[in-house]
């Protein structure tokens, strides 16, 4: 059977992945922007507007700090089910974002790329996507991925049917992961190391299901739009004093360590 042609990263179930004191895959939920807004007695829509500025913030200093992969979660399959009109701004910010961004992107070398079911999107912001994504495909810097109208569930039902049509004779006995992991919309970056939601939540919100398998989670009652560097830092510091296991005992990895 031909192994498909996409990249493909180690996956943490099969084999245990190099760690770092810098994670390389940081994966984050943005949220809270309504409740930033409500609180100071502004429109919902005021605290996404807000929170494009902390995206700027955040990609900066995950540039300047050497991480190699940021995925934002923008819009989720299940956001649809918001009032019309808060949907409609999100869009229109969008859409006006991809525009105003791109610019400012590609001069810092980031590489942009978006995941999630677009077809649903405008065919105005499926063009600007493409546009932006074709301008940046080069750079080499940050890997910026956006995900709107994603769901981890669309990923992996997706993925299994991608995969199965590349593979026409495939049987059951044949399926494996490694099989699979090509298809999966973010294939091209290696599994998120830190998590991190804001806005309070303790919980995945269908984000990306797969792929979380053995990251870290990182959960901070800050808002969206009051999230900066400095919180970003504060992220990592809890992140360097993790003990990442992948199924191994605390003693495995002491014995491992000495000698290293
Ligand atoms: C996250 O902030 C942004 C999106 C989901 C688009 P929210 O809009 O969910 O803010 P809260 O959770 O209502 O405060
Ligand atoms: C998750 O936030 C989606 C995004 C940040 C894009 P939500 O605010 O939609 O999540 P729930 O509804 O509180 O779980
Ligand atoms: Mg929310």
């Amino acid at each position: 059977m031909v192994k498909h042609p996409k990249n493909t990263h180690a996956s943490s179930t099969q084999e245990v992945p190099a760690v770092a004191g810098i994670p390389k895959h940081v994966a984050i939920i943005m949220d809270g922007n309504g409740r930033w807004a409500t609180k100071r007695l502004l429109p919902r829509v005021a605290g996404h507007s807000q929170g494009l500025s902390t995206v700027r913030e955040i990609v900066k200093e995950c540039g300047d700090t050497g991480v190699e992969y940021l995925t934002l979660f923008a819009f989720s399959s299940e956001n649809w089910r918001r009032p019309a009109e808060e949907v409609g701004f999100l869009m229109k910010l969008f859409l006006t974002a991809l525009e105003k961004e791109i610019n400012r992107l590609h001069r810092n070398n980031v590489r942009l790329r978006l995941i999630g079911d677009l077809s649903r999107f405008d065919p105005l912001i499926q063009e600007r996507v493409a546009i932006a994504e074709k301008k940046t495909e080069n750079n080499t810097g940050l890997n910026l991925t956006i995900a709107a109208n994603y769901g981890g569930r669309w990923d992996v039902l997706q993925a299994v049917k991608e995969c199965m049509s590349h593979y026409p004779n495939l049987t059951p006995e044949l399926m494996t992961e490694e099989l699979l992991q090509p298809f999966f919309s973010m294939s091209y970056a290696p599994e998120p190391d830190l998590f991190i939601r804001t806005g309070g939540e303790q919980r995945i919100s269908n984000f990306l299901l797969w792929q979380l398998a053995y990251t870290e989670l990182y959960f901070t009652n800050v808002l969206w739009p009051d999230f900066n560097k400095k919180e970003l830092q504060a992220s990592f510091s809890w992140y360097r004093d993790r003990e990442r296991r992948f199924g191994r005992t605390s003693a495995q990895l002491v014995n491992q360590d000495a000698k290293s």
